[in-house]
């Protein structure tokens, strides 16, 4: 297969699959078309939890000292957007921008946990979460994304994990989530080689404001995610199109990852730090050795592109192959680039959501129930390959998995309870899955649920609830949902 036909099958594929573009867009549309009609219409979301779980999952128990815990982000939580010296970031742009969100939202209050934070804590510490893994707002230490951080905002993190600490919990800080300092962007955003070197002098400013409080760093939140849905589809901020531009942008990302880590290592701090990569477990759709091709090559460019730079310090050649000498991406890689991005890491933080299943034109069809996410297959086995797949390739390095959840249409019954049963299901299957890799060697020590509460889920506004805790936006009143109560009592025995 000639390199120009895997690079139109590939985009084919995401045309078709990726889901996380057309289903986040609100374009169902786009994601319906070119996928297989085995498509299951459920969403997970109906699933008793007695039904679909296997009785011997009951009774597992995890290591000592695994670390339960939940997962949010800056910008689909906080809110105060303008207060304390904050600057714009490239959501604050794209989410007052006409068309670009669901019903017009914006995160402009979101859960208010900026104003909330204690009351939040409090709800953390009543579950009984032995790890938090939050991100900091760019914008809120760097206005516009360089010079001298604004101590305003680096007050509110240092209260934060105080009070983390208060409540024996601990604190897990990712430092780019996708909000961009609108500044940065304007000057070229990622596709300008500078970024990274601004993201380096931020991530150096909060290491020596909270480095002392802070065990766990994340540099980068799914770069893929960035490159895929902020670049090549367009749906998530800045909303370009341009595959070209992508790629460049991935590796910006990647370099900003291991320049961050360096920062950490100069800065004589102890905490840990690693990348945080959204890794889909790839399958060909059927036994033709066309789809097993197809299949490989997904697999770079969803998964190996950021494993590889990160352990193996090289991109995969058949991605590098497929991209061409001329791309944009291959000519910007400088001497010392892969060095840089492959600076040990003490962890890796693993995302997982679904499976792709890649068919031998490069299009990609679904197997599983589909969630309220469209791009979403429920499918827990996917957990287990993953998790032990990236031990046997990538050898032992300690895994936290920092986001798995499910969307669910929530609403407060008449006694104003929350019954997420399907996502007790949900999570229940997950975690036997993570025990199981566990068991055959994989070194997991925590485990974070998207999300601690129902947030701003970017293209999909307020419409997708993903929390444990339910929020009602209009008084902004917490809510334990059925899975939260069950989540207490699964940290409480340390297992199923
Ligand atoms: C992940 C994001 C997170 C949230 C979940 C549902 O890709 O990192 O912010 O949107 O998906």
């Amino acid at each position: 297969m000639s390199l120009l036909t895997r690079r139109r099958l590939l985009r084919r594929a995401a045309l078709s699959a990726t889901a996380a573009g057309a289903a986040r867009s609100g374009l169902a549309g786009a994601t319906a078309a070119g996928t297989a009609a085995s498509t299951v219409a459920l969403s997970g979301c109906d699933s008793p939890p007695e039904r679909t779980t296997d009785p011997e999952d009951r009774g597992l128990r995890f290591p000592d000292g695994f670390a339960w815990g939940a997962a949010t982000s800056a910008y689909q939580i906080e809110g105060a957007a303008k207060e304390d010296g904050r600057g714009e970031s490239v959501w604050d742009t794209f989410s007052h921008t006409p068309g670009r969100i669901r019903n017009g939202d914006t995160g402009d209050v979101a859960a208010d946990h900026y104003h909330r934070y204690a009351q939040d804590l409090d709800l953390m510490r009543d579950l009984g979460l032995r790890s938090y893994r939050f991100s900091i707002s760019w914008p809120r230490i760097q206005a516009d994304g360089s010079g001298r951080p604004n101590q305003r905002g680096l007050d509110f993190y240092r209260r934060l994990v105080d009070g983390l600490h208060e409540r024996d919990i601990a604190p897990m800080a990712t430092l780019f989530h996708w909000d961009l300092p609108q500044a940065l962007q304007d000057a070229g955003g990622w596709e300008n080689r500078d970024t990274a070197e601004r993201f380096a002098e931020y991530a150096d400013a909060v290491f020596r404001a909270l480095g002392d409080r802070v065990p766990v760093w994340l540099t980068i939140n799914e770069p893929k995610t960035v490159v895929q849905n902020g670049y090549i589809w367009g749906h998530h901020a800045p909303g370009i199109r341009d595959e070209d531009a992508a790629y460049l942008v991935a590796h910006h990302l990647q370099l900003a990852h291991g320049l961050a880590v360096q920062a950490l290592r100069a800065s004589g701090l102890s905490g840990r730090i690693g990348p945080a990569l959204n890794l889909h477990p790839c399958y060909p759709a059927d036994d033709s050795a066309e789809s097993a091709a197809a299949t490989r090559l997904h697999d770079g460019y969803e998964n190996r592109l950021y494993l590889d730079s990160i352990f193996k310090g090289a991109y995969p050649q058949d991605v590098l192959d497929d991209l061409g000498p001329y791309s944009r991406m291959v000519s910007g890689v400088r001497d010392g680039d892969l060095k840089i991005i492959s600076s040990p890491v003490d962890l890796l933080a693993v995302q997982y959501y679904t499976p792709i299943y890649v068919t031998g034109d490069g299009g990609t069809v679904r197997k599983w129930p589909t969630s309220e996410a469209e791009w979403q297959q429920i499918y827990p086995e996917g957990m287990y390959d993953i998790l032990t797949r990236v031990t046997r390739d990538y050898g032992r390095v300690p895994i936290t998995i920092t986001e798995n959840g499910l969307p669910c249409p929530d609403v407060p019954g008449p006694d104003g309870t929350v019954d997420d049963a399907g996502r007790v299901t949900f999570l229940r299957d997950h975690f036997a899955a993570a025990h199981r890799a566990v068991g055959d060697g994989v070194p997991l020590e925590s485990y974070h649920v998207w999300s601690l509460l129902d947030n701003f889920e970017w293209a999909e506004g307020y419409e997708q609830r993903w929390g444990l805790v339910y929020v009602d936006y209009a008084s902004q009143r917490r809510v334990l949902k059925r899975s939260a109560h069950w989540y207490r009592d699964v940290i409480r025995r340390n297992g199923l």
